[in-house]
C-alpha cells in the first residue's frame, strides 16, 4: 500500500510515520509537508534513508503539488494543520487557509485519484468545553461547538471531509482525539514547554487559575488508534480516540512534572489566561473499543516520566527550536516585551 501522509514532519505525523514503517513492512509512505515553524525534518532523521519513505516539501493549498503527490496513492492520512490555539488567537488567517482550504484541496485530489481511504485527523476541541467535575464526556454524537479560531477551522475541515463522503462517495474516516504527548511535541504546547522550561531553570507559565482539565493521550496510542481505523473502520464513520487519564487539571500535571524533576511549587508562575479558554476536555472512546478493539496502553504517570527523560536525552533537538523566531513568539505570547 502507498500512503500519503500530510504534515508528517510535525509532532504526531512524524511519530505516525515511524510507527507505520515499523509495523507495516510492505507499505511505502510519501510525506508531504510545507515545513512551517512546526515542521522539522530532524523529527525523521532516523528514517530519512528508508527506501520506503519519500519526502515532498509542499503546501497542501498548492493544488498542482498535491495532485502530483497523490499519483498512485491508496490511502491519505491527513495531519497537516496549524495546530496551536494561542497562535490562532494572534492570527487566524493561516488556520483558515491550511485547515479549511488545504483540506478541500486534498479532498478534491483524493476524489480525482480515487483513493480508497481518506483519513482525517481531528480534535476533541471541535466539541467545545465541558463543565468541571461533571460526568459528561465528548463522543461521536456530541454537537459541534468550537470556541477558538483553531477549533473552528478544524470543525470546518471535519464538515468538508464528511461532505465529500455524503456528496461524492469518497471513502473517508475521521478521528477526534485529545491532547497528545510524547517525543517531538513542539515546545509551545503546555507539556513540552513546561518540561523544557524546567530543564532550562525557567518557570512553567500557568494560564489563569490552572484548573483547566485536559485528557492526555500518549502519541503511540493515537498512532495505533489510526492504524485500527484504517484496518477496521467503516467509511463515513468518526471515532473518538482517547487515553487513560481521569480528570487531571494543569496544576496537577505541573505538580507531577515538579516531582519528576525534583523542583518546588515556586517553579510555577501564574500568567494571564488564554481568551475563551475551554475549561475541560474528556473523551469517551467506547465506540472505538467496541467496533475496532482499540484500547490505550500507556499510563500517564509512566509515560510522562519517559517523556521527561526523552527531553533530557534530546536537548540537541529542542534547544535549537527555542531560539530565533520562537523567542519572538514566546515574548509576545507571555507579554515579556
Ligand atoms: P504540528 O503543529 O506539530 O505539525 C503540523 C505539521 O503540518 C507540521 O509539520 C507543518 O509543517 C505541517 N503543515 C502546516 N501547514 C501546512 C501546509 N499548509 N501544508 C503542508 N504542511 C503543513 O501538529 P500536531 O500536533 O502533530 O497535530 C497533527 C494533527 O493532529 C493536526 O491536524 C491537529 O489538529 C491534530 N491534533 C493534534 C493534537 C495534539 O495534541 N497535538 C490533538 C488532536 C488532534
Ligand atoms: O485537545 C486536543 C488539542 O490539544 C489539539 O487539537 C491541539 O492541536 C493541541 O494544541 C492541544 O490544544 P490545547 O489548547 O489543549 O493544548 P496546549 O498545550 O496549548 O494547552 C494545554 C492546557 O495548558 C490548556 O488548558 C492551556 C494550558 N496552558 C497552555 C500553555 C501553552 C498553560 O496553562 N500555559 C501555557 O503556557
Amino acid at each position: 500500500m502507498k500512503i500519503l501522509v500530510t504534515g508528517g514532519a510535525g509532532f504526531i505525523g512524524s511519530n505516525f510515520i515511524r510507527y507505520w514503517l515499523a509495523k507495516h513492512p510492505d507499505d511505502a509512505i510519501v510525506n508531504l509537508d510545507k515545513l512551517t515553524y512546526a515542521g522539522n525534518l530532524e523529527n525523521l532523521k532516523d528514517i530519512v534513508d528508508n527506501n520506503r519513505y519519500t519526502f515532498v516539501k509542499a503546501d497542501i493549498c498548492d493544488a498542482d503539488a498535491v495532485d502530483r503527490a497523490m499519483q498512485g496513492v491508496d490511502t491519505v492520512v491527513h495531519f497537516a494543520a496549524e495546530s496551536h490555539v494561542d497562535r490562532s488567537i494572534m492570527d487566524a488567517a493561516p488556520f483558515v487557509m491550511t485547515n479549511v482550504v488545504g483540506t478541500q484541496v486534498l479532498l478534491d485530489a483524493a476524489m480525482r485519484h480515487h483513493v480508497t481511504r481518506f483519513h482525517h485527523v481531528s480534535t476533541d476541541e471541535v466539541f467545545g468545553s465541558l463543565e468541571l467535575d461533571a460526568e459528561e464526556k465528548f463522543n461521536e454524537t456530541t454537537r459541534y461547538n468550537p470556541r477558538s479560531p483553531y477549533s473552528a477551522s478544524k470543525a470546518g475541515s471535519d464538515h468538508l471531509v464528511r461532505a465529500a463522503f455524503y456528496t461524492h462517495g469518497l471513502p473517508i474516516t475521521i478521528t477526534n482525539t485529545e491532547n497528545n504527548y510524547g517525543p517531538y511535541l513542539f515546545p509551545e504546547k503546555f507539556l513540552s514547554l513546561a518540561i523544557t522550561n524546567l530543564l532550562e531553570g525557567k518557570k512553567i507559565p500557568m494560564y489563569g487559575d490552572g484548573k483547566y482539565v485536559r485528557d492526555w493521550l500518549y502519541v503511540e496510542d493515537h498512532c495505533r488508534g489510526i492504524d485500527l481505523v484504517l484496518q477496521k473502520g467503516k467509511p463515513g464513520e468518526t471515532y473518538c480516540i482517547g487515553g487513560l487519564t481521569q480528570d487531571l487539571n494543569n496544576l496537577e500535571v505541573a505538580q507531577k512534572l515538579l516531582a519528576i524533576l525534583g523542583k518546588g511549587e515556586e517553579a510555577i508562575e501564574f500568567v494571564k489566561d488564554r481568551p475563551g479558554h475551554d475549561r475541560r476536555y474528556a473523551v469517551d472512546w467506547s465506540k472505538a473499543r467496541r467496533e475496532l478493539g482499540y484500547e490505550p496502553l500507556y499510563y500517564f504517570d509512566t509515560y510522562l516520566a519517559k517523556t521527561v527523560q526523552w527531553y533530557k536525552d534530546n536537548e540537541a533537538w529542542w534547544k535549537p527550536i527555542k531560539s530565533g523566531k520562537y523567542l519572538e513568539y514566546y515574548e509576545k505570547q507571555y507579554n515579556l516585551s
